[in-house]
């Protein structure tokens, strides 16, 4: 057995030689099972009676000077006020801001107290503290502002999509967090996957609130809704969509004129970020199309360069799990991404890794035959990275061959990390959970379609394949 386990690594690493520049699917091959839900029990409440529990927060305005922060009291709707301060200034006024709490039922499950509370006016690139709670239940967390947005603003985003709760998962957020890069996290959508319970079974719902915190409570996640936050159950009259993910996860909608929390945008250093949803109508003249339209011109690359969006069905995807489900909605937007030369597109869905190369495919016209991808320098690079870990498993049925648009394909769990250094550059990482985090199993440079908008190929992006 050791013999065997010899030769085995041995191959692997000859392989990885062999493999490095130009093989575009990962022979890394890893175990086809699902890991389960981690038990309940490990993602105990803080003690207390009505402790304040699930804290996350997210940019509360289209700028960055706000912040949403979120939490939910067990037991009694009160206190539901956040007291904050500068860290570098504790004998400062310590300001309070007051919640909007609500709850919601499903099924037989009953919500705890949920308080939505937006702090503002707050300086850029800054520390504050924060507390929740009362007397000996008072909980203390921090994070820092983005600075103020600006053309040539570094930045480090994370960015990690269908998380669940395993071990997997776990794996997946810990890499994450000991990364000390990262400042705030692009997330592509399903969170929890409550709804692979029985009934939904909505205490998911909380342990997974309590399992992310250790990131969600200390730096933004910028949200975007898939189809695991649908929780559509007719058959328990469970008949509107979103409405736990809803109830649970603010975000600053209406800042950026939209008239849902499915599809905003924000500015966050360089970058103007765009969530879309794969799963709300999105046909001509639907409010999420009359918005997209509108939203696009308004993007001024000249105040922040990386154009970004966020989504769940990912729109090119060579895996044979969920194939082409983004279709459609490809087809209504994807002129437009070419138009306004839209950097960066990341989805999920997929529970596997894979990174396009730059194409485009908008030239079909019913008799023209022109219906295949082709490459498109004003076109964004898509990124699907639905491989957070969770409860169904990975998705390691690729296509084959391997499309040329596709520039690298891997089923294995992990996280991105998007390091924006100026109006031209941008350098990303992928992160598979088998290696430690240090190690990037996919890297490349960006560049703007803007401000730069030259070939990335030319400068070759490297990928380990073990
Ligand atoms: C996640 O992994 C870390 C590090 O191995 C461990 O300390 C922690 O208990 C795990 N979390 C859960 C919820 O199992
Ligand atoms: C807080 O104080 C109360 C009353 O003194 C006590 O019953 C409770 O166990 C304490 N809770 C914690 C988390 O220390
Ligand atoms: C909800 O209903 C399910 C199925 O009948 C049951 O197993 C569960 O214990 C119920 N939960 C509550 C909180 O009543
Ligand atoms: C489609 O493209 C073909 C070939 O370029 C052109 O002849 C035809 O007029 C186009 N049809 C429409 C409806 O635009
Ligand atoms: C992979 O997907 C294809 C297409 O759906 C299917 O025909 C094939 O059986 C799958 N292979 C495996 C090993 O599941
Ligand atoms: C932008 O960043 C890249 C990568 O760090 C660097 O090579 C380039 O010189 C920078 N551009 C400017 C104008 O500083
Ligand atoms: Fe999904």
């Amino acid at each position: 057995m050791f013999r065997f386990w010899i030769v085995f690594c041995l191959w692997v690493q000859v392989c990885a030689v062999v493999c490095i520049n130009g093989c575009g699917t990962s022979s890394y091959v890893r175990k086809p099972f699902a890991s389960h839900d981690l038990p309940i029990h490990h993602f105990p409440s803080p003690p207390g009676f009505n402790a304040p529990q699930q804290v996350h927060i997210t940019q509360g305005d289209h700028e960055g000077r706000s912040m949403i922060i979120s939490w939910v009291t067990p037991v009694q709707p009160t206190p539901n006020v956040v007291t904050y301060w500068e860290a570098a200034n504790p004998n400062c006024i310590h300001k309070q801001a007051h919640a909007k709490t609500t709850y919601y039922r499903y099924y037989n499950y009953t919500s705890g107290y949920i308080h939505h509370a937006t702090i503002r006016r707050l300086k850029y690139d800054t520390q504050y503290i924060y507390e929740l709670g009362k007397h000996n239940e008072t909980r203390r967390f921090s994070f820092t502002t983005p600075p103020q947005v600006g053309p040539d603003v570094p930045y480090t985003f994370g960015v990690i999509g269908d998380l669940g709760q395993t071990c997997d998962s776990n794996q997946t957020l810990e890499h994450y967090v000991a990364n000390p890069k990262g400042k705030a996290v692009l997330f592509v959508g399903d969170l929890s996957y409550a709804d692979d319970h029985p009934f939904h079974d909505n205490r998911r719902w909380d342990s997974w609130g309590r399992f992310v915190e250790k990131s969600t409570a200390y730096q933004p996640w910028i949200w975007t809704a898939g189809n695991h936050e649908l929780d559509l159950a007719p058959e328990i009259g469970e008949n509107t969509p979103f409405r736990p993910y809803l109830h649970r996860y603010y975000v600053p909608y209406k800042a950026s004129q939209s008239t849902s929390p499915l599809w905003y945008s924000i500015k966050h250093a360089s970058a103007y970020i765009i969530v879309l949803s794969s799963y709300s109508a999105y046909g001509k003249y639907t409010p999420q199309y009359n918005w997209l339209e509108q939203e696009l011109p308004k993007v001024n690359r000249a105040e922040t360069p990386w154009l970004i969006v966020l989504l769940h069905s990912p729109w090119y995807n060579s895996n044979n799990y969920h194939y082409m489900e983004g279709e459609s909605m490809r087809v209504m937007f994807e002129s437009w991404f070419v138009k306004h030369k839209v950097d960066l597109v990341f989805a999920g869905h997929v529970h596997s890794y894979e990174r396009s190369k730059r194409i485009s495919n908008v030239k079909y016209n019913i008799t023209n035959g022109l219906s295949t991808p082709v490459c498109d320098a004003s076109a964004p690079v898509y990124i699907t990275i639905g491989d957070g870990g969770n409860v169904e498993g990975i998705a390691n049925n690729f296509t084959e061959p391997q499309p040329s648009y596709s520039a690298f394909r891997e089923a294995s769990f992990g996280h991105a990390i998007l390091e924006l250094k100026n109006r031209t550059h941008a350098h990303y990482t992928w992160h598979r959970n088998h290696d430690g985090e240090a190690v990037a199993a996919d890297s490349t440079w960006f560049y703007n379609r803007y401000w730069y908008p030259h070939d990335e190929d030319q400068l070759s992006s490297s990928t380990t394949m073990s």
